[in-house]
């Protein structure tokens, strides 16, 4: 196997510490990366090689610690805010790195620096390695808004091709979230349930139980529209409601989300609700962040004017500080137009995909309790725990995997991207209108509406 070359800006950082360096061991692990590899980590901080590798490895596992003594950590401290950023990195390159290396440049730093970082790298002409492949990794957020997006695309392009470009969307790579297409195009019976005949609606739940936490600065400026709707939520949406692809192949699963996210509406700002939860402003001003009226909680109601989707709502729901933790994505079916048993209550019948904590599939139907004459709703469920045992695969080992096996399936096309933010600018449009609570931490902002 060849050496890869995993150049980090943002080497320094939250997620390199608790997702990236667990997921380089995973890979070490599974062999999906080669022993000898380099990561070189860039950050502005004054550091040692020996300070940098200490700090990084310093809270995984023991077994993750002497997988990692198979990578070769080295640090390059370096403001890629600057015009001279990146100018002595081909020299420390030539020093370390084996002749024929690929090499993956991960930008997990803010949004604001990735023109820098791409022009930077062209500037030095380390988008002309020739030892290898070259990858490009960049983490979401993917710009602040449309325009912004747009000029990143443009500012990327210019010197790299879509096709060494894989924008993180963590989600994709969950396992409920892969599973979806599975379920939905292996199984007749379930492509026929999803249709606008049978279906009433369809809620899709991210809730967190946590606050923003150490990302205040971060989330001050995005809110919940730009960190989890734009992304996370609608790319659930354009996989749960998406036609067969003709082949599941990269080009044809993208054109077929596309497809879903360029036929979404925003219904009218009455339907939607958005709110803050109570602590926020403290933790603004305790962090000395200028307080808004960031949105911590949305609840938006999208259409799709795609045939088998016409006027069925679709509810999007997310938001931090919420009563519990869980994802979930459920189809509600149209209820019996004249029930056989009139004086008892019929469940509706759902589809429930659960994201998190547990990746269930139930269906919900109604059932004759034994013995009675009473009905009872029960769920027949498909737990893959119960049935495969545990799930102990990591997201970011699956979306690094598949960058070094240069498979962008998990992985959002620039015109996902741009279709996603086009909602959410419409969304923004409306924001003077959504009705907007301010809810008491850990509790349900829906409840007190
Ligand atoms: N943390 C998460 O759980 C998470 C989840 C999903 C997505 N993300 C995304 O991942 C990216 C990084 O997030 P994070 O939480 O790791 O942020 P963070 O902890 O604030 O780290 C930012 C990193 O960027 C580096 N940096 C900032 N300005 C720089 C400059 N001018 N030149 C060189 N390096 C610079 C910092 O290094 P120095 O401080 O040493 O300069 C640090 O390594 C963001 O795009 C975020 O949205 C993070």
């Amino acid at each position: 196997m060849q050496p890869t070359t995993i150049i980090l800006f943002g080497g320094t950082g939250d997620l390199t510490k608790r997702k990236l360096l667990p997921a380089f061991a995973t890979l070490l692990r599974e062999e999906k990366l080669a022993r000898g590899s380099l990561l070189i980590g860039i950050g502005r901080r004054p550091l040692t090689h020996e300070a940098y590798r200490h700090s990084l490895v310093t809270d995984l596992s023991s077994p993750d610690q002497a997988l990692l003594k198979d990578l070769q950590i080295f640090y390059f401290q370096d403001d890629v805010g600057q015009t001279s950023g990146l100018q002595t990195l081909p020299a420390f390159l030539q020093e370390h790195e084996s002749q024929s290396s690929n090499r993956i440049y991960y930008l997990a730093t803010s949004y604001t620096l990735f023109p820098n970082i791409v022009q930077a790298l062209h500037r030095t002409h380390l988008d002309k390695h020739t030892g290898g492949w070259t990858r490009l990794v960049f983490e979401k957020p993917f710009g602040h808004d449309l325009a912004s997006s747009d000029a990143l695309d443009k500012a990327i392009h210019a010197v790299f091709s879509e096709d060494n470009i894989f924008r993180i969307d963590h989600y994709l790579a969950k396992e409920t979230v892969q599973n979806l297409q599975v379920v939905k195009f292996t199984n007749p019976v379930i492509d026929t349930l999803f249709h606008r005949a049978l279906v009433s609606h369809i809620t899709l739940t991210v809730d967190e139980s946590l606050g923003v936490g150490n990302r205040l600065g971060y989330y001050a400026e995005a809110g919940v529209l730009k960190d989890m709707i734009q992304n996370h939520l609608l790319q659930m949406t354009a996989l749960l409601l998406m036609e067969q692809p003709k082949t599941l192949t990269n080009g044809a699963l993208h054109t077929a989300k596309v497809e879903v996210l360029t036929h979404l509406h925003v219904a009218p700002a009455e339907q939607h609700l958005l709110g803050q939860y109570q602590s926020y402003k403290e933790e603004c001003i305790q962090a000395k962040i200028a307080y808004t009226n960031t949105a911590t909680f949305a609840k938006l109601v999208l259409t799709c004017s795609l045939p088998r989707w016409k006027d069925i709502p679709i509810i999007l729901r997310t938001g931090k500080k919420l009563p519990k933790k869980y994802g979930q994505l459920i189809v509600h079916f149209k209820p019996l137009s004249a029930s056989p048993y009139p004086e008892q209550r019929l469940a509706e019948n759902q589809l429930i995909i659960d994201v998190y904590p547990e990746q269930d599939i139930r269906l919900r139907m109604n059932t004759r309790k034994p013995g009675t004459n009473i009905l009872a709703p029960v769920n027949l469920l498909f737990s893959p725990k119960a049935h495969f045992g545990p799930n102990t695969s990591d997201e970011y080992a699956t979306l690094l995997g598949d960058v070094l096996r240069g498979e962008k399936m998990l992985f959002t096309r620039s015109d996902e991207v741009q279709a996603a933010w086009k909602i959410v600018e419409q969304i923004e449009a409306l924001k003077n209108k959504i009705p907007f609570v301010i809810y008491p931490d850990g509790t349900d902002p829906e409840q007190k509406s």
